[in-house]
């Protein structure tokens, strides 16, 4: 497994590959690796002959400097389980190799980013997608690998892949969940022993929430009920629990079984805040 920092370090090994003729699959990260990273990892391994996996906590994605300053590092254990997993290449580049200057450019994905995870994290999109297409110009894979956790991230990097004719291919992955449920995520290593006790009311609420949608009972009965039970339970915030369409993200007013839909939900444990989502009719 090589690592490498620069993307004029890459493009040695990326025209050798080219000449070689060899499938190029990208799994961007921001490292504090999980079972769920591994299954983008393994899934890039399955569909690609060379397996390229960035680490870079993004800057311009966070809204809040102290998650940055908090959002775990765990280098040298992200590096074993990736050999473990016979990657062929880490790129790890610094800030100011990514950022020379801060960029002019912002990008407006319109609809999707007012809502959900757009309306709560301003900016957080213009920071994934500036970077997520940094990444593809300097990696310049075949195929790039996505959790479905992110739901809404894959909808604006799927916007951004067709708005700009990219040429990548975007895999999208089930989310990987703990035993008992709770989504896989870096920042649940950051939960007191209560507060991931009391995380599980994301999934537990989701699963809920599609039993009685699919027994018929109206979404704002649905929905008011899910409000009620977060406000029960002191360490947990909600900011949203909402039925949408998985591709537009706008919400829909009540269920339809003739029409795709998933549950999204974010909220604060302590000050983690989660992210989780189910789909409905997929
Ligand atoms: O999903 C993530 O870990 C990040 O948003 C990504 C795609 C690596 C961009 O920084």
């Amino acid at each position: 497994m090589q690592v490498v920092h620069t993307g004029a370090d890459w493009n040695k090994y990326w025209l050798e590959s080219i000449k070689n003729d060899k499938s190029i699959g990208f799994v961007p990260t921001m490292g504090a690796l999980h079972e769920g990273h591994m299954d983008l990892v393994r899934k890039a391994k399955a569909e690609s002959e060379i397996v390229v996996v960035s680490i870079f906590v993004n800057p311009t994605q966070f809204n809040s400097l102290e998650d940055f300053n908090n959002y775990p590092s765990t280098i040298d254990e992200d590096l074993d389980k990736l050999k473990n997993e016979h990657v062929d290449f880490v790129f790890i580049p610094n800030a100011d190799s990514i950022y020379i200057e801060k960029p002019k450019l912002s990008i407006n994905f319109g609809d999707i980013e007012t809502v959900l995870e757009g309306a709560f994290r301003p900016g957080h999109f213009n920071g994934v997608g500036i970077v997520v297409s940094k990444l593809f110009n300097i990696i310049k894979p075949h195929k790039a690998f996505f959790g479905q956790k992110d739901l809404q991230q894959t909808g604006i990097i799927r916007r951004l892949v067709k708005d700009l004719s990219m040429d990548v291919q975007l895999v999208i992955v089930p989310t990987r969940r703990e035993e008992d449920g709770l989504a896989m995520s870096s920042r649940n290593v950051r939960l007191s022993p209560e507060e991931r006790e009391h995380a599980l009311i994301l999934i537990n609420s989701l699963a809920k929430a599609k039993q009685e949608l699919l027994a018929s009972k109206p979404w704002f009965e649905v929905q008011n009920q899910i409000k009620y039970d977060f406000e029960e339970m002191p360490s947990a915030s909600l900011e949203y629990f909402e039925l949408i369409h998985p591709e537009s993200f706008a919400s829909y007013p009540d269920f339809d079984a003739s029409q795709k839909s998933s549950i999204c939900v974010a909220a604060y444990l302590g000050k983690i805040r989660l992210i989780d989502n189910l789909p409905i009719i997929p």
